[in-house]
């Protein structure tokens, strides 16, 4: 198993550290435009080897991404704490357009994961330059933001988040959907835990929805939260787990890239499992395709 990051500022050096703690490699490849910040990173990974699985830690060239099974895409320019991740689009399209093209040169047979934002278009506009089948290019979409539900639901319900199934889905932006009609703690309906007062829901969404300005507001940036949900969809691929996450991938049946509960094994993601939402929820992730869909017209002009 090869993994190719390209792009390593703070988030792809994170999932880059990460995947090597969690063995999920035989060999990982740092690159980036700046290419002693590639080779400081990998440097520093491999002086943890001798406390980590093996693994050929190295740096180099989009020519050195040659055979990977996994391309990680995380280059471009963040955002700033009062910018939509939508601002990125012009600043992100191009370059990411050329890494793809070259990502598929040297490695045909890989998955992309796409990690820069915005994170829908970018991923629907790897899924069409890429000429790869859709379950090979692979969003980290709202895994994250799920993630981050589950997290503060734990918080906020004195539960174990690793048990709760609450999911995030539509657009990782402005316009994502927390599902609240089906969240369940080990296959216990939320609202049957001691405690539940349903008053603490919508902050709770407002949060999440809030969760990445609030930590690049503080910190400069989100780093460790989008490197361990990176490295949860790596893992599902690497070791065929068939994990159900809310990844992003082109769906036919909108016409555009979004993030649904989805199965990730070693092939790739899918299928999509059907959800049974409200027609409030229903309305949501309507609203949610629209705005993606506006975005990727945005793009394409
Ligand atoms: C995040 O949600 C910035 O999209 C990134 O952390």
């Amino acid at each position: 198993m090869k993994i190719a990051i390209v792009g390593s500022g703070k988030v792809g050096a994170a999932i880059g550290y990460t995947a090597m703690l969690k063995g999920l490699a035989h060999e990982i490849v740092m690159v980036d435009a700046a290419r002693d910040k590639a080779h400081g990173e990998a440097l520093d990974m491999l002086q943890c080897l001798a406390f980590a699985p093996p693994a050929r830690i190295r740096h180099g060239e989009m020519a050195d991404t040659a055979g990977a099974d996994i391309v990680v895409i995380t280059a471009g320019i963040p955002r700033k704490a009062d910018e939509p991740r939508v601002l990125l689009l012009s600043r992100n399209a191009a370059l990411i357009a050329d890494l793809v093209r070259q990502a598929v040169h040297y490695s045909p047979n890989c998955i992309i994961f796409m990690v820069t934002n915005p994170l829908d278009v970018m991923t629907q506009l790897a899924y069409q330059v890429s000429g790869l089948p859709a379950n090979r290019v692979i969003g980290m979409g709202t895994v994250l933001d799920t993630a981050r539900y589950r997290s503060y639901l734990a918080v906020a319900f004195d539960a174990d988040a690793r048990d709760i199934d609450a999911y995030v889905v539509g657009e990782h932006g402005e316009t994502m959907v927390c599902l609240t009609s089906q969240i369940t703690v080990r296959g216990v309906p939320l609202t049957a835990l001691p405690g539940y007062d349903q008053a603490k829901l919508a902050p709770i969404i407002e949060n999440v929805v809030q969760a990445s300005s609030q930590v690049i507001a503080l910190k400069g940036g989100t780093v460790f939260a989008p490197a361990t949900a990176a490295c949860a969809v790596l893992e599902a691929i690497v070791r065929d787990s068939r994990a159900v996450l809310p990844v992003c991938t082109y769906n036919p049946q909108y016409g555009v890239a979004l993030s649904l509960p989805t199965i990730v094994g070693r092939g790739g993601a899918g299928p999509v499992l059907p959800l049974a939402l409200t027609a409030a929820e229903q309305e949501q992730l309507a609203a949610s395709v629209a705005n993606i869909k506006k975005y990727v017209k945005e793009m394409e002009q």
